[in-house]
């Protein structure tokens, strides 16, 4: 299995996170995209745990029903897996290498880079360009996931009929979507620094973009997960149930005050520590906007909260915002899914590659 492989025939994101599976097909005409097809259904608690998948088939039967759901009929995917569970490397090699010589050079010298066995490990390179200091170099990305992580999704992915043509890291997925979204910043100037701050179910990371490209990454354990238990536990729901109520409301008074506004404050605490970290750790300190991600992002109220408390312009991440509709496809259900579907997009993109 190899990451990166280039494809053959248009490509379907599917996102497999934690809190569900998510699918996205994208067509383009010109240079605008379409939505030709979309549909996220939640999965059962467990189902993926941290980042890895639990149980294959109930995956599986999952995108089973989110292919039924949306009524797509391509059987190419691309799919990614979480950055905390690959390895990455660069390096440099002469720039007049083929393709194939730079891969017989990083077969053979492989264990220096990335210190696993092929048995343990899947991997891919990518050239990236020429080296900053050399230009009779080029820079090579290696990146090395655990060969579980990866088999497993190809073979979720199998069981509902799909073939995995890619197989990403999810940071990737989100700078490969960044574009989307340029139109909702302010300014415009090409030198900015961009935060995307994604808050998931088990997750929050954070992203730094600078000039289109991730600088920095971080991630934390933190995420609306948390705020699901609090309200199982506060008002004896299933989770289920409180995922619902998180969305749709109907929580006594006292939710908003007691339940609500303390996770708020928390998720605009982790967002800010991790800002903190990446302005320690890099010269790049000026952020110009703050991207919110996630099905967090869906929270009334949190763009202003952490606008406020960070001092920062902070905004909701809508990647859609320049595409056009299939008439299949429900406007209201897309905007509602908008912010958690950064990582579909930048998969379902990959199309066009
Ligand atoms: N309108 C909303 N109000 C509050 N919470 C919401 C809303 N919409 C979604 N969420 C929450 O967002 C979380 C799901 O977000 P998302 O789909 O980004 O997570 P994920 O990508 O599956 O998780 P992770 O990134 O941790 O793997 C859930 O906890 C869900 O309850
Ligand atoms: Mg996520």
């Amino acid at each position: 299995m190899v990451l990166f492989k280039r494809k053959k025939a248009p490509l379907l994101g599917i996102d497999i996170s934690t809190a569900a599976v998510k699918l996205l097909e994208l067509s383009r005409s010109a240079s605008r995209y379409r939505v030709e097809g979309y549909a996220v259904t939640p999965l059962p608690q467990d189902a993926v745990v941290d980042k890895n998948i639990a149980n294959v088939e109930v995956i599986g039967n999952t995108i089973k029903s989110v292919i039924k759901q949306s009524g797509t009929r391509l059987k190419h995917a691309a799919v990614a897996v979480a950055g905390s569970s690959v390895i990455t490397k660069t390096i440099s090699m002469p720039a007049n290498l083929t393709e194939e010589e730079i891969e017989a050079q990083i077969e053979l010298e492989a264990d220096q880079y990335i210190p696993y066995s092929l048995d343990e490990v899947s991997r891919d390179f990518e050239v990236q360009g020429p080296n900053e200091k050399n230009p009779d170099m080029v820079d090579i990305l290696l990146v090395a996931s655990r060969r579980e992580n990866v088999e497993d999704r190809v073979a979720a992915l199998e069981l509902a009929g799909l073939n995995a043509e890619i197989v990403d890291v999810e940071a990737y997925a989100v700078e490969n979507a960044f574009n989307l979204i340029v139109d909702q910043l302010p300014g415009g100037d090409k030198d900015r620094t961009v935060v995307i701050a994604d808050t998931g179910a088990t997750l929050t990371s954070l992203n730094v973009i600078h000039n289109n490209r991730i600088i920095y990454t971080r991630e934390q354990n933190f995420g609306g997960k948390q705020l699901t238990e609090e309200i199982q536990r506060r008002y004896g729901l299933s989770y289920e149930e409180a995922g619902l109520a998180k969305k749709l409301g109907g929580l006594p008074d006292n939710y908003t005050a007691e339940v609500l506004e303390p996770f708020k404050q928390a998720m605009a605490q982790q967002i800010a520590r991790s800002l903190q970290f990446f302005r320690s750790s890099s010269t790049h300190r000026n952020v110009e906007v703050i991207v919110l991600a996630g099905g967090c992002a869906s929270i009334p109220g949190i763009e202003t909260l952490i606008g406020e408390n960070l001092g920062t312009p902070t905004l909701i991440a809508n990647p859609f915002i320049n595409m056009a509709l299939s008439a299949r496809v429900s406007q209201q259900g897309l905007n509602r899914d908008a912010p958690a579907m950064m990582i579909a997009c930048g998969l379902a993109l990959r199309s066009f590659d």
